[in-house]
Order: structure tokens, then C-alpha cells, then sequence
């Protein structure tokens, strides 16, 4: 028996070698480059030593196989060289697994990705245990990168042509169900009986039984057969297939900023039209290409960044308590969201509105969301009416005593939510904390009037709430270290991403935005096109533009927020909320209410409504080229950005990109706000921002923080020298 690098061996007296990946020190299973070197070695072993009848790859823990390459070993590789070289070994060693004459097993239960699966896939048998966690894919595409230990030309080899090529283009992950369906796994197994299960298998293949193949034979349709077997021994439809994907791919992602999933492709065909070992070195090629390039930096550094952020508080800052009954006061949009959230982590919640109406509309709308789920296969009937069963619907304040954390999340008015305080706080536990979901009141007022303002915090979630992934958690000035840690670590527990920010107007997401989007007004104003904008930004990367955006977020929401930023920043923030109020006026106040800067058809944006450009005062038409308003649009927000960090609203720059991207949206490939302002250089952004300035006005005159970055040479990610 050994045990190094995170992977330990042992001979049964069976002749079954069992390697074991136990890495007790991390979260989750990983491999680099030593334990790469480790199994090499194990492999090298097996193939002299002839006691060993069968081997069988398992996990030490029972949530996790293997969750593929450890990120920080790659992403210091900065040559295309190395990063093929580092692939090619992972591919010799694989191979070497392959090619072994015993059989060889995989255990899957928990999470195995990337390397993990390429490994499955040179073993003769993968099992997969029945366990929520399991889920078996190659995302890398996710990264910024391709699979590279031979993932792209084993995948289509087992799955076929056109389910490898889904999977491997979109990052797609399978649970247990899914992989059998697909032919990926040959069996599921209990979860208790997984490792006996193998063994027998390779014991059985050991004394030259069958194996069970579910294999590529799997339980495709006759016409995906079909399908597989024409892209594979005919060109035009190999073509054709690689051409439909393409051509699906550009809808989603541009070629320039996201190449990975076009290079896979790249590699996929060369899967079906080459020999195993000519694909491999395309496969490789690809990788070493795509590892040092902009792109894979920044999706790789943004992946590690966040990882960070979803580490529980530990109590250095706070000790947290767990939170087992919740409350939520409210059951609007966000209301009726954030407790369908809270239910589905199996916590029971209590919904309260004035009104039973707004109630049975959230409790609806959670199942209609559970019931997509269940026809998708993620979840069964039986757990869709435990969750709904979780929801306590009241219109009284009574069983809030129990709740150790109660979401306020009524209408946007102080004195309501100063109301609704007061009337819970003599109800709610010693120890229990009271969040508000409000976007744009200082909690400190909130918390003005309570007896115990120590216990109120901010928890800021974004709409949809079940698909944004960030939550901004607002310290007021007088909440503990250890309410503001419980709310932390709850919202973790909703799979969320937690910011902790200072309570300030705005909050730091919706101050940054609307500067961009006041900017973007101002181009209206001055005779721009809406979509001549929103098409420049949309190019930039950002998922939508800002005028599809603010009548996404409604012209109301949107109007108020401005109002708040004019009243705490005066002049910076000043101007521009004339087209919007006109915009209301004439009953155009976004997507829900039928129009807004843009006229729309069943639900659906069409073109821009010309009233709006007479309603917002616009002056005659005027061209811009995209990168002019572009520049304006993210210099607003590179500007403002670095006021936020002089004002202590965030700590680091790197909690301001990875707020940006999950709640704005950011293109991740330009890896956040502020990283994009370092590779353009801060000396080029404080000169651009100052031309700007002298056009269009003070708010663009460079922050402090900026010019003093110029003088000291220094970066937002360290030194600019
Ligand atoms: P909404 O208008 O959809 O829902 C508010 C609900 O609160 C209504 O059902 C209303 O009947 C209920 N309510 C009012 N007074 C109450 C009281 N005293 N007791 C119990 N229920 C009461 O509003 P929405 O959009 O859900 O917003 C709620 C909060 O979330 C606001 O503070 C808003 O600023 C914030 N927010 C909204 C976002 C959005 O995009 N809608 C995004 C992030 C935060």
C-alpha cells in the first residue's frame, strides 16, 4: 500500500488493485501534475506484476470522484508549448490506462469532471452511484479550454458523434440517469453497493466473462444511430452536423471572445475522421492554443476567484448560526422567489403577505418552476409536493417565533419596511436575524427604529432570483460581525454568491450600473440610436443592452434607483431622468407593461419605438461608431468603480469584477470592470476619461483613486511597471 500526492493503492487479496483518490485537505478530489507522475507510476506497476487481477478507481469521499484538473496548476502556464506538453502526458498516462490487458473499473458517486471523466473513459467499466451529487461531464468549454487528456476523442468514441458533440460544446454535465441513457455509464448503482458491484464486475471480466456494455450501443434512438454512423463514414454529413452546431454556437457565443467551443468542435471532427492518435494530437494542439490565450485567463481566473467566495465565513469575522426554519415577509416577485429558494434546500419557510392573493400567485409560480424540473427529470413528483409542502402560506405574523432568519422583502418604502420591523422584532428570538432584501435603502435607516439594530443586515438578491447567482450582503453600521456571517453563510446555502458591501446608497452593483445606464440615456439624448447602443454593447460582450435592460428592470425601478444615486452623489450622478419620467408619463414603463424604449410583441423585443426618441427630448439623429459609445458606456462604470473602492463600498477590486459579472452580466471573458481597465492600461483610462470630461462634463473627470494608480504606476491586479 502507498499513499502520495493525493491518491493511495492497495492490492486486495482478490487481485483487484483498488487507487483511491483521498485528498482529506480539499473539498473536492484533484489532479495535477504529481499525481499525474503517481498514477503513471501505479499503471507502469500493474503492467508487470501479474498477481494484479483488475483495477478499480474510487473515491475517499462519498460526494466527489474526481473534479478534473486542479486550475491553479494551469493557469500559471503562459506558452502554448508547455500547455500541449502538459496535455500530452495526461494523454500518454490515460492511454497507458487503456491499453492495460486487465480490466479496468470506475466507482463514480459525487461530482467528476473534466480529467475525471477522461480518466472513466479509458477505464472498460464506469458505474455510477444513485446519488444526488453524481454528475459526470467535461465543462471545460466553461474555462475557456477543451478537454485534454483525450476527452474530445473518447467521448464520441463511446457516446456517439452528435450526443459528445452536445455535451463537449456546451459544457454539459449528466446525473446518473442521464450518463446510462447516453450509453456514458454502464450501470447505476445503490449508492452502499457501488464498490462490491465493480468488483464483481472485474472479477467476472478478470475470469473472462462478459462485460456489461451499455457503451456506445447505449439507448440512443434508431435515427441518432443513424445519425452517428453517417457523421462517422460520411463527410457532407459530418460537415453538415458540425455546421448545425456552429451555426447554434453563434446565437449564443461569438467565435472572437468565447473560441473554446468552436476549437472543440475542431477537435471533435477529427475524432470521427482520423485514427485515435492523430486525433489526440489535435486534441492537444487545440489546448496548448487556447490555455495561455486572454480568454482562458480570465475565464480561469474568474472560476478560482469565485470558488473563493463561496468558502463559509468561518469565525474570523463572526460566527454564523444555522439557520433550520426561515420566514419571508412578502411574497411579491422577489418574495415568492427567494422562498421557493429557501424551500428547495429543504428548509421549511413561512410566506407572509397582507393579502392571500399575492400568495397563491408565489406559490404558483414555485410550481410551475418545480414542475419544469420534474418534466426535464432533475427532480421527482414526490420531492416537487415536499417543497411545496415546506411553504407555510400565512397572512398573520404568528409562527415567526421559531424562524432564525426572517427576509423582508415588501415594497420598496421605509416607513413600510420600518413597519414591518416593528411589528416582528418583539416576536422574533433572541439570536434571530432580520435580512432585508431592499435595493436601494441604507439598512442603517431600516434599522433606525429597532430595538435591536444589531440584528439587521442587508441581503440584496437580484431578479430572477433563482437565476442570478449574486447576492449582495450589506453590513449596516450597526450589525454584528455574527448576523451579518449568518446571512452570509444562509445565502451560500442557497447556492448563492455572497458580497458582503458597505451600506450605502446603491449598494455597489445598481450604483455602477446606473452610471452606465445614465450614459446611455445621454447618447439617446444626443440623438443615438437605442439600437445603434445597445448593439455596440451587446458586441462588448454584455448580455443585453442597456435599453433592453431598463425595460427589463421596468422604467419605475429603474427611475428610482437614479433618484437615489442623485440625492447621496449629487452632481456626479446628476441629470437624465427626464426621458424616463416622460417615458412613464405615456404609460411606456418596460417589458411588463407591453413597451418601453422598445416596442414589443407577445412578450417578444421588436424594434425601438420611435415615440421614444421624441419623449426623451432627443436631438437629431446622429451616428457614433460602436467603440465611442462603448468607451463612454464602461468608462462610466470603470470611473464610478474606483469611487466605490475609495469609498471602502468593497474591499478589493477582485470583489468588485466577480459582482460585476454575476450581477450585471460583465462579459466574463474580459474577466470583470476593473481587470478590463488594467489591460487597457490605467494611464490610457484616466487620459481617455479626461477627454471625456472635457466633452461631455465633470462626471467623467478621472476618481483620485485612478490618477493616484497613474502616479504610483500601480495596477487594480498589481504593479503597472
Ligand atoms: P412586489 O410589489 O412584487 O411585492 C411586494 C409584496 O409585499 C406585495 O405582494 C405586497 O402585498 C407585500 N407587502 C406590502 N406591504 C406588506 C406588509 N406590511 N406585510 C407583508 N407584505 C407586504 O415587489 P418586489 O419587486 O418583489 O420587491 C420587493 C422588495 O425587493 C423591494 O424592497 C424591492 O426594492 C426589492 N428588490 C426588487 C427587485 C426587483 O427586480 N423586483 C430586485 C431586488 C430587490
Amino acid at each position: 500500500m502507498s499513499a502520495t500526492a493525493g491518491i493511495r493503492d492497495h492490492l486486495e487479496a482478490d487481485g483487484i488493485l483498488h487507487v483511491v483518490f483521498d485528498q482529506p485537505e480539499r473539498p473536492v478530489n484533484l489532479l495535477d501534475g504529481e499525481l499525474l507522475k503517481r498514477l503513471s507510476a501505479i499503471l507502469e506497476q500493474v503492467r508487470v506484476e501479474e498477481q494484479v487481477k483488475g483495477v478499480l478507481f474510487r473515491s475517499a469521499k462519498p460526494e466527489n470522484f474526481l473534479a478534473g484538473m486542479d486550475i491553479d496548476s494551469l493557469s500559471g502556464i503562459d506558452d502554448a508549448y508547455r500547455a500541449s506538453e502538459g496535455a500530452r502526458f495526461g494523454q500518454t498516462v490515460f492511454q497507458k490506462l487503456a491499453d492495460l490487458s486487465i480490466p479496468t473499473a470506475c466507482a463514480i458517486q459525487g461530482g467528476c469532471m473534466g480529467g475525471g471523466t477522461e480518466l472513466a473513459l479509458a477505464c472498460d467499466i464506469r458505474l455510477a452511484g444513485e446519488h444526488p451529487t453524481t454528475l459526470i461531464g467535461l465543462p471545460e468549454v466553461r474555462i475557456g479550454i477543451i478537454p485534454g487528456f483525450g476527452g474530445t476523442q473518447r467521448l464520441p468514441r463511446l457516446v456517439g458523434f452528435t450526443k459528445a458533440v452536445d455535451m463537449i460544446v456546451a459544457g454539459r454535465r449528466l446525473n446518473s440517469r442521464q450518463a446510462l441513457r447516453a450509453g456514458l455509464v454502464d450501470e447505476i448503482v445503490l449508492p452502499g453497493r457501488l464498490e462490491a458491484r465493480a468488483v464483481a464486475l472485474l472479477r467476472q471480466a478478470a475470469d473472462g466473462g462478459d462485460r456489461p456494455r451499455a457503451g456506445i450501443r447505449g439507448r440512443r434512438s434508431a435515427g441518432t444511430r443513424m445519425l452517428d454512423w453517417a457523421a462517422a463514414t460520411v463527410p457532407p454529413v459530418r460537415r453538415w452536423v458540425l455546421n448545425e452546431a456552429r451555426r447554434k454556437l453563434t446565437v449564443k457565443a461569438d467565435p472572437m471572445h468565447y473560441p473554446a467551443p468552436y476549437r472543440a468542435l475542431e477537435a471533435l471532427d477529427a475524432a470521427v475522421s482520423l485514427p485515435l492518435p492523430q486525433g489526440l494530437d489535435i486534441e492537444a494542439r487545440i489546448i496548448g492554443e487556447l490555455i495561455p490565450g486572454e480568454t482562458a485567463r480570465n475565464l480561469m481566473w474568474l472560476f478560482r476567484s469565485q470558488a473563493a467566495f463561496r468558502k463559509p465565513s468561518g469565525s474570523a469575522g463572526g460566527t454564523s448560526r444555522k439557520v433550520a426554519k426561515a420566514g419571508v415577509i412578502g411574497a411579491g416577485i422577489m418574495g415568492g422567489g427567494i422562498a421557493a429558494l429557501i424551500a428547495d434546500q429543504d428548509i421549511p419557510v413561512r410566506l407572509k403577505d397582507l393579502r392571500f392573493d399575492p400568495i397563491l400567485t408565489a406559490l404558483r409560480t414555485a410550481r410551475e418552476g418545480w414542475n419544469r424540473k420534474v418534466r426535464r427529470g432533475r427532480l421527482d413528483p414526490g420531492q416537487r409536493d415536499e417543497r411545496m409542502a415546506r411553504i407555510a402560506p400565512t397572512v398573520h405574523t404568528s409562527g415567526f417565533t421559531r424562524c432564525d432568519l426572517v427576509v423582508e422583502a415588501v415594497v420598496e418604502d421605509l416607513e413600510v419596511k420600518q413597519q414591518v420591523l416593528a411589528e416582528l422584532e418583539p416576536l422574533m428570538a433572541d439570536r434571530a436575524v432580520f435580512a432585508s432584501n431592499t435595493s436601494s435603502i441604507p439598512i442603517g435607516e431600516i434599522a433606525a427604529a429597532a430595538a435591536r439594530p444589531d440584528r439587521v443586515v442587508g441581503l440584496h438578491f437580484f431578479n430572477p432570483v433563482d437565476r442570478m447567482p449574486l447576492v449582495e450582503v450589506i453590513a449596516g453600521p450597526e450589525s454584528s460581525a455574527d448576523a451579518v456571517a449568518t446571512v452570509r453563510d444562509f445565502a451560500l446555502r442557497l447556492g448563492k454568491l455572497p458580497i458582503v458591501v458597505k451600506d450605502s446608497p446603491g449598494f455597489l452593483v445598481n450604483r455602477i450600473l446606473m452610471f452606465y445606464l445614465g450614459e446611455a440615456i445621454r447618447l439617446l439624448e444626443e440623438g443615438v440610436r437605442i439600437d445603434a447602443v445597445d448593439a455596440a454593447m451587446t458586441r462588448f460582450g454584455m448580455p443585453l443592452g442597456p435599453f433592453a435592460l431598463m425595460d427589463e428592470i421596468g422604467l419605475d425601478t429603474v427611475l428610482h434607483v437614479a433618484r437615489v444615486l442623485q440625492a447621496a452623489y449629487g452632481k456626479r450622478a446628476e441629470g437624465s431622468t427626464r426621458a424616463l419620467e416622460s417615458l412613464i408619463l405615456s404609460e411606456r414603463r418596460g417589458v411588463r407593461a407591453g413597451g418601453g424604449f422598445y416596442r414589443y410583441r407577445r412578450g417578444k423585443r421588436t424594434l425601438p419605438d420611435p415615440e421614444a426618441y421624441s419623449l426623451s427630448g432627443a436631438r437629431e439623429p446622429r451616428d457614433l461608431p460602436p467603440e465611442t459609445i462603448q468607451e463612454r458606456l464602461v468608462l462610466a462604470m470603470v470611473n464610478e468603480a474606483a469611487v466605490c473602492l475609495e469609498d471602502g463600498v468593497v474591499e478589493r477590486p477582485v470583489d468588485l469584477d466577480i459582482a460585476m459579472v454575476t450581477g450585471t452580466g460583465f462579459p466574463p471573458f474580459r474577466g470583470g470592470l476593473l481587470r478590463y481597465a488594467d489591460s487597457n492600461g490605467i494611464a490610457v483610462t484616466v487620459d481617455r476619461l479626461a477627454r471625456l470630461a472635457d466633452a461631455h462634463g465633470e462626471r467623467f473627470r478621472p476618481a483620485g483613486l485612478l490618477r493616484e494608480m497613474v502616479m504610483r504606476q500601480k495596477l487594480f491586479y498589481g504593479d503597472g511597471k
